[in-house]
């Protein structure tokens, strides 16, 4: 039976290949069908012998209670945006400059251009020719693991035949939905009286949360793989590892092009502009890539996105319609953000209602006045914008619109900091739509992760008195939730529905509040909603400085100098730890048992400074991880290297080190150890122990007890 399960599998999928990818019908749907079908049976019959790579898996089945968070291997960095030809010719220029400074010389640099797709995109981890992993981008650092649901996507290969591309590799993508399918469930929606989809791109995005894969594999969704990642390159430059990713059966999209010089991949741009309206999916921009894989080593990374490639953006598309009135909305800072209420009006497969005004500075800008016909566009973002005001559809007795000085909510002076756009209500204690935001933020998958406390619940408790300020969540009891009810209409649909606090409900809250006792501190910080302390500066500032202690004894000095930490973010932390009752509310959280410093599990102490003051770099691969020997030049206080260049003291070979890399090392004359060489270096068949080198988190927080809190 066991061969028969295998048969079934490769021969489907072999239909699976040459349907999707070389778009020929070896047997008709039927026969498809059937042999799927008695698959699926046997299946269920023997699920011992189920292949991993069985093509029951693309309609799905499964359902994924929660997504776990997965660390990218290689980071997934953005791109740096350009909307102009100077900008690219600018492009072109640094690109050339930094390679004269690397000491290449060259006639000209190829690039590839590739379409930007508008989708989410993902990365797609094959081991030993299986589909292990499907990752969301996530934050860039680490995203959610989607592989089920990935597995749905048919052109998206489950196994690949493919020494070439090594035992272990990722390629990137962009999954996306084709704007036939978007357009059908649109269509399907209206016709059954649900609010249509705002955009191919969001819906795209939407469905990859969907925790049933049988769903997703209904909304039929596609893919364009773009990038090939592995420990060892076997190419030379990005086209080729294209071509040959295209080669193996993987979907890539057949309009990328190399480009000699800047003046084609300009001729580029302009050609596609017209042309991605045929296209069967969006398309927002072009990627500009660096073709040789030395040349972009050489050029290396910005801490946001790689020196050897950029976006260009397609202007958006724009209409006009007539400005209504301006409505006011306070965030959970005390931001004030005008909006323009618009006559309503269709826009790239919306209704726009409403559009961002961002702030007084932008009405200044844009000239605004009352009852003015405005353009609207919408760039990727979900809300769209007014770009522009039409001047020739402006009345003879316009009058601008008057900003207000108070805020709409409790009526408090705003005010504007020096050389901030924004307005404020400094009223954060008291102007309900910030201590509701402000509750709200804590309660975020992102920060303390209690989704039982939405909907309309965090409202009804501030309604109540129950909730002021954050640490008033550990103060909620059986007794003071149960039994609260109220109805709520929803502004959109104007269905009402029931907000309540039955058993079950209360339940879930008061051990969601138990379990948030443990959620680390990094999303403790995120959570406590300092102004511009985002997920990662959160999670940076731990790094740093471990504690709460050490971070509220931080000068303003010390807190700009951490990576990644601005000046403004690094006032705000100052301004926040110099408030008494925010430190008060720090000491009440920590009562409660929340965590206020650094779990340690991928924490590196350093242990001795041995390579103090030296630079490695590894290539190759080698006995063990490169990430456990890139850790040991940390842990002995060395500094990692990111390309072979005249900094580096030593390029530590292991096996397979590519050639490009040897040449270079010849030619710096850098030192050229081995991975025992390195090992000996640091004494290593001792004592070392990584793991022995962590602080354990209670020690951590006990020896800071002593602390401010
Ligand atoms: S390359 C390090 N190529 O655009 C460079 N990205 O702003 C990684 N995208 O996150 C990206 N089409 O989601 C690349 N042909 C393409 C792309 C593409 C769409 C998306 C991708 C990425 C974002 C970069």
């Amino acid at each position: 039976m066991e061969q028969k399960i295998k048969e079934l599998t490769e021969k489907l999928n072999y239909y699976n290949l040459m349907y999707y990818q070389k778009h020929t019908s070896v047997v008709s749907d039927f026969e498809f069908d059937k042999m799927l079908e008695e698959l699926q049976s046997l299946e269920i019959k023997y699920p011992q012998f189920k292949q991993p790579d069985s093509p029951t898996q693309r309609v799905g089945g499964t359902i994924s209670k929660d997504f776990p968070t997965v660390k990218h291997k290689y980071q997934m960095l953005s791109l740096g945006n350009t909307y102009s030809e100077e900008d690219l010719i600018d492009f072109d220029k640094r690109v050339k400059k930094g390679l004269i400074e690397a000491d290449f010389s060259f006639a000209d640099v190829e690039y590839v251009c590739e379409l930007k797709f508008d989708g989410v995109s993902i990365s797609l981890i094959y081991e030993n020719g299986l589909l292990v992993r499907g990752v969301t981008r996530g934050d860039g650092v680490q995203g959610d693991e989607v592989t089920n649901n990935v597995k749905t996507i048919k052109t998206i290969p489950m196994r690949i035949d493919a020494t070439r591309l090594g035992t272990e590799f990722e390629v990137r993508g962009e999954i996306f939905m084709p704007k036939k399918v978007f357009e059908e469930i649109n269509q399907e929606r209206e016709e059954i009286g649900l609010e249509k989809y705002a955009n191919p791109r969001n819906t795209a995005s939407g469905t990859m949360k969907l925790q049933e894969s049988s769903e997703v594999a209904k909304r039929k969704l596609d893919a364009f793989i773009y990038f090939y990642y592995a420990d060892n390159i076997p190419f030379k430059m990005h086209s080729e590892a294209v071509e040959s990713l295209e080669n193996v059966g993987f979907p890539v999209s057949n309009t990328y092009k190399k480009c000699k010089n800047v003046e084609e991949v300009l001729a580029f741009i302009k050609y596609w502009d017209k042309e991605r309206e045929n296209l069967p999916v969006e398309t927002d921009g072009v990627v500009i890539k660096v073709n040789r894989y030395d040349y972009q080593n050489a050029l290396g990374f910005t801490s946001k996105s790689p020196r050897w490639a950029i976006a260009y953006k397609y202007k958006a598309e724009s209409i006009s319609t007539q400005l209504k009135s301006v409505s006011y909305q306070v965030g959970r800072t005390g931001a004030i953000t005008p909006v323009a209420e618009l006559t309503p009006i269709f826009l790239a497969g919306t209704t726009v209602k409403r559009a961002s005004l961002h702030n007084a500075n932008e009405i200044e800008r844009l000239g605004l006045c009352k009852d003015d016909y405005v353009f609207v566009e919408k760039g990727g973002e979900i809300i769209p914008k007014v770009t522009g005001v039409d001047m020739t559809r402006r009345g003879l007795n316009a009058t601008p619109i008057d900003y207000i000085n108070n805020c709409p909510e409790c009526n408090t002076i705003l005010v504007r900091n020096e050389g901030e756009a924004n307005h404020f209500c400094p009223n954060s204690k008291g102007c309900p739509p910030q201590i509701k935001g402000k509750l709200e933020h804590f309660i975020h998958r992102k920060a303390m992760n209690m989704d039982s406390l939405g909907e309309g619940k965090i409202e009804l408790l501030f309604e109540k008195g129950l909730l002021r300020n954050i640490d008033d969540f550990y103060t909620l009891t059986y007794k003071s939730l149960f039994g609260l009810e109220k109805i709520i209409v929803d502004e959109q649909t104007g269905k009402s529905k029931k907000i309540g606090f039955k058993e079950k409900t209360v339940e879930n809250i008061l051990a969601a509040l138990e379990k948030s006792k443990e959620i680390p501190f990094e999303k403790v910080l995120f959570g406590l909603g300092i102004r511009f302390v985002g997920e990662t500066g959160a999670r940076k500032l731990v790094e740093h400085f471990e504690n709460i202690d050490n971070l509220a004894k931080a000068t303003l000095e010390e807190l700009s100098n951490v990576r990644d930490v601005g000046e403004r973010t690094a006032q705000s932390v100052v301004d926040f730890f110099k408030d008494d009752e925010n430190l008060q509310l720090i000491k009440n959280l920590k009562n409660y048992g929340l965590q206020f410093s650094q779990t340690n599990e991928n924490k590196i102490i350093v242990s001795d400074d041995k390579l103090a003051g030296k630079t490695f770099l590894f290539s190759g691969t080698f006995s063990q991880s490169r990430e456990d020997l890139q850790n040991k030049v940390l842990q002995f206080g060395g500094k990692l290297g990111t390309t072979v260049s005249k900094n580096l003291d030593f390029l530590v070979a292991g096996e397979n080190m590519g050639p490009s890399k040897l040449e270079k090392a010849e030619k710096f004359k850098i030192t050229m150890i081995t991975e025992k060489d390195f090992l000996e270096m640091i004494g290593e068949n001792t004592t070392i122990n990584i793991n022995t080198n962590v602080i354990s988190d209670k020690n951590k927080s006990n020896s800071s007890q002593k602390g401010l809190f």
